[in-house]
Parts: C-alpha cells; sequence; structure tokens
C-alpha cells in the first residue's frame, strides 16, 4: 500500500532532512558530501525549523561545538572518516580546533538563521551572541587585514562558490607543480561535466597543502598565500550577518559586541567591489587590484546586505540574466563565453543563493522581482527533484540528488504554496 502513496513534495522534503541526519548533524546528500558543511547546516536549521524547532537548534550547536578558539567556525567538520570523499581529515590536517575539520571557513549565514529562530526562542539564541561575534570578528582580523572593508577568501572552497571563473585568473599563481598525485571521489558520483576540472582540482589541493604546511596559522596564510581574494558573495553575507548579530543582541539586551564597527568597515569599503564594466559587484584580486570580468549571482547579494546605492543597475543585470536564459539566477553571467549552464557555479541556479537575493530584493521593494525568483525555484525543484543544483537553461536537476539544503530551502521558503502555472 506504502508504494501508492503519493506524497508532497514538502513531506519528500522533511523526508530527505531526516534520512540525512547522521544524529545532531544533517549531511548535503550521502556519498558526494558525507560530513557536515558549514553553510549548508544552517540552511537545514531553517528547514527543520518548519517542522522540529528542538533539532533545528541542534543543527547549530553541533556547527558551533566545532568553533576554533581563534573564533573561526570551519567549512568542514570530520567525524569520522568516511572514503567517500576527498580531501578528508587526513589531507587538511587541521587540528586547531576542538574536532577534526577543514582549515577555511565557509560564508557565515549563521547569524541571520540564529536571529529567525531567536525571534520565537530568544532565551535559547543567547549563548550565541558571543561565538557569532569572534567568528564575525575572525573574518575581519584574519581576511581583512588591512582594514579595506571587503571579506577576502583563502580558496574557492571558502567561499562556497567553488569553480566560479571568478577564481580563474587569482588561481594561475597557485604553484600546482608539487601537487602529487590524488584520487577524486566526486567524479565517481557525479558526471564530471557538471563537476570541476582537474586543472581547478589542482588548485583546490595545492591551496589545501600550502595551509597543511603552515599549521593553518591564518594569519600567516593571509600574508603569504597566492590565492587572497576579495569576494562579494562573503563581503555581502557577513555585512548582512553582522547587521543580524547587532538586532540579536539588541532584542537580548547584549551591548557589548563589535558589530557597529565592523558594519561600518563593510560600508565603507564594499564599493571597491564595484566593477563598472561588469555593472555589477565583482571579485577583486587583492594581490593584483583586478577585478573578475563578469557579473555573478554573489553580485546581487549586495541588495541583501543592505547596499542599495546602484539597486537600479542590479535590477538592469537581473533583467539581462533572465533575457538571456529565462530562469532565474544563474550563479554566472549567461552572456559570457564562460557561462556552463550544467557546471556546478559556472551557470546552474541555486536555491539558497535564490533565497538570499530574494530578501534583498523584498528590501527595497522589488516585490515582482522577489515573486518571479520564489517561482522559478518552486518550478525547478517541482519539475526536476531535489537536486543540489539546476541548468537555467534546460531546468535539469544537476550534481548530487536528494540535497539537504535544496529541501529545506523548500521548507522554509514555502515553495509549496507557490501556484503552478502551466
Ligand atoms: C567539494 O568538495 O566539492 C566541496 O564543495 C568543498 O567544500
Amino acid at each position: 500500500m506504502d508504494d501508492l502513496t503519493i506524497r508532497t513534495h514538502d513531506e519528500i522534503a522533511r523526508d530527505i532532512l531526516r534520512r540525512n541526519d547522521r544524529g545532531g548533524h544533517t549531511i548535503p546528500t550521502s556519498g558526494l558530501y558525507p560530513y557536515q558543511w558549514n553553510w549548508d547546516s544552517v540552511f537545514v536549521s531553517l528547514g527543520l525549523a518548519t517542522f522540529d524547532r528542538e533539532r533545528a537548534w541542534r543543527e547549530l550547536d553541533t556547527l558551533f561545538e566545532a568553533q576554533w578558539p581563534d573564533g573561526m567556525i570551519p567549512h568542514i567538520i570530520f567525524r569520522a572518516d568516511d572514503p567517500s570523499y576527498f580531501p578528508g581529515p587526513s589531507v587538511w590536517q587541521a587540528n586547531n580546533g576542538p574536532l577534526a575539520s577543514s582549515g577555511i571557513t565557509q560564508p557565515p549565514v549563521a547569524a541571520s538563521a540564529i536571529l529567525e529562530l531567536a525571534r520565537e526562542e530568544p532565551e535559547r539564541a543567547r549563548p550565541y551572541v558571543t561565538k557569532l561575534d569572534a567568528w564575525h570578528n575572525w573574518f575581519h582580523e584574519a581576511r581583512d587585514p588591512d582594514g579595506l572593508g571587503v571579506i577576502a577568501v583563502t580558496h574557492p572552497w571558502e567561499s562556497g562558490r567553488d569553480n566560479l571563473p571568478d577564481w580563474d585568473a587569482p588561481g594561475d599563481s597557485i604553484n600546482v607543480k608539487d601537487v602529487g598525485g590524488y584520487s577524486r571521489r566526486d567524479t565517481d558520483l557525479v558526471g564530471a561535466e557538471m563537476r570541476p576540472r582537474k586543472e581547478d582540482y589542482d588548485r583546490y589541493i595545492a591551496l589545501v597543502r600550502f595551509g597543511a604546511e603552515r599549521q593553518w596559522n591564518q594569519r600567516r596564510i593571509s600574508a603569504e598565500s597566492p590565492f587572497f581574494v576579495a569576494d562579494p558573495g562573503t563581503t555581502a553575507i557577513l555585512l548582512r550577518a553582522e547587521r543580524d548579530l547587532e538586532a540579536l543582541a539588541q532584542l537580548l539586551d547584549e551591548p557589548s559586541i563589535g558589530a557597529t564597527k565592523r558594519i561600518a568597515s563593510l560600508e565603507a569599503g564594499f564599493d571597491r567591489l564595484w566593477n563598472p564594466e561588469a555593472g555589477n559587484y565583482c571579485a577583486l584580486d587583492l594581490r593584483t587590484g583586478k577585478h573578475a570580468e563578469a557579473s555573478t549571482s554573489a553580485g546581487f547579494l549586495a541588495l541583501y546586505a543592505g547596499i542599495t546605492d546602484r539597486k537600479p543597475k542590479l535590477v538592469e543585470q537581473l533583467a539581462a540574466f533572465d533575457h538571456a536564459v529565462g530562469r532565474l539566477v544563474p550563479s554566472y553571467d549567461p552572456r559570457s563565453s564562460l557561462f556552463d549552464h550544467r557546471r556546478y557555479w559556472r551557470g546552474p541556479v541555486w536555491a539558497h543563493v535564490n533565497f538570499m537575493i530574494a530578501r534583498g530584493l523584498l528590501d527595497i521593494g522589488e516585490e515582482s522581482w522577489a515573486n518571479r525568483l520564489r517561482g522559478d525555484t518552486a518550478a525547478l525543484i517541482r519539475d526536476a527533484g531535489f537536486s543540489e543544483y539546476f541548468s537555467p537553461v534546460t531546468g535539469e536537476g544537476c550534481g548530487g540528488g536528494t540535497f539537504s539544503w535544496t529541501a529545506a530551502i523548500w521548507l522554509a521558503w514555502g515553495l509549496g504554496e507557490v501556484e503552478v502555472l502551466d
């Protein structure tokens, strides 16, 4: 009888989150990503909060358990070795925190999710205020040591948008000569045409070895790494997170945090990312002073960060993306020759990025564009399933399947309520 039951997308989404639960933390999908990932886990907490609030808090608790003494929260937490993933804990050799982890971080979405959960349960959020303050402060010290007001990434993985073309030119100076032999696992599980290329992986692994050789001393890494690129995605997400941390501290009457000063620094620095030729906020290679050449989905996150000086231009860019492909928001400019509609961050649409961009659009009163993003995201998932990402050209689901953050965004954004238009 069970096999004949027709399940709603809400039920399937909840089921995916339960199946990917590894006891207090949720993996993105089995096989391809068998550990706890930082920003994945935070989006998962928003999805869990729609049906199990205690489990949502637990997701955040387990993430923060891995916080390093310097404040950093790592991008992967390795609770047990799993040979289905490379590079695992023995390659990272990052033993600087209480749990085995990677040696880099990921975009700091946690404060924004915690503020959302805190509106109903403020006291549960109180212990997070100082932890968030330490993590945000770490970004400024370790990823903006010159106080430019823009946040650098020291590895493409740190941006969360791994193989974006923006990292190609800055990555040219990474020495891959001594990277040695290694065996990727991802392409055993997902078609190679949807994953980063071999030349990208050589760079990823060379940077992991570079950090491990420096025992993940972040001061040395930011001073010496060949790869130090200011990222509009991380900078915008941090700026939003700082504002949300400030709101959280006010809600809880916790005055002594440094968010106000850090907000001023990011607001003053953000325009350094503006690339007039691209007509968008773009990555800035801090070693060469050169901007990346084309628009990416991260540029639109300026609105999510409350940076509104150039909003007409951003809406114009969004319309141009729409005109080119008809499904929003491609991760890379679909008019560029480097656009690749199925290859990970070189073109595909990602549900969690749409969720954040739509929030920014709502904040500036662009309700119809925000609804458009919500509708596109719902239609992609409804037609192609809970995939990791989607082709903006064909609507095909790409990458891993039964993906936690896609399920979580479905629930948190109430996509089950979006009307189906034929
Ligand atoms: C991977 O291994 O593809 C991950 O995105 C790294 O974070």
